[in-house]
């Protein structure tokens, strides 16, 4: 429509969940990994410096359930799960997937970690 205020090209939901002190359970955030705790100020802080924060919109989430694999984040639409992320991963999926258009395979999920979905449908009582 014309005159309309344009959706988002992507949204990003990085994963800001922090275990507690002593807990031995993975989280994303974590208290004895600095780098981690920066990385979602890393994403905005970049997104903002390319001038593509108003059209990719950076989102701080719970947990998304791939704890082993952090620090992840989400990209929609696609539905691509990054694991693993340090500042220089989060750098180049900005340049090669968000700006580039192109996935960057090395840093999604392993497959088996991220089967095919079941259907809400097949799923519900
Ligand atoms: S703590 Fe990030 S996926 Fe669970």
């Amino acid at each position: 429509m014309v005159g309309s205020i344009p959706q988002p090209a992507f949204y990003i939901f990085k994963c800001q969940q922090s275990a507690p002190p002593g807990m031995p359970k993975p989280s994303c955030v974590s208290q004895n990994d600095p780098e981690s705790q920066q990385l979602f100020q890393h994403l905005a802080q970049s997104l903002m410096m390319k001038g593509i924060i108003g059209t990719v919109q950076p989102v701080q989430t719970g947990c998304l359930n791939r704890c082993q694999q952090g620090p992840v984040m989400l990209v929609e639409p696609g539905h691509t799960m990054y694991v693993g992320l340090t500042k220089e991963k989060i750098d180049r999926i900005i340049e090669e997937h968000i700006i580039g258009g192109n996935v960057v395979q090395e840093y999604v999920i392993p497959e088996e970690m991220w089967g095919e979905p079941i259907s809400p449908s097949a799923m519900a009582r």
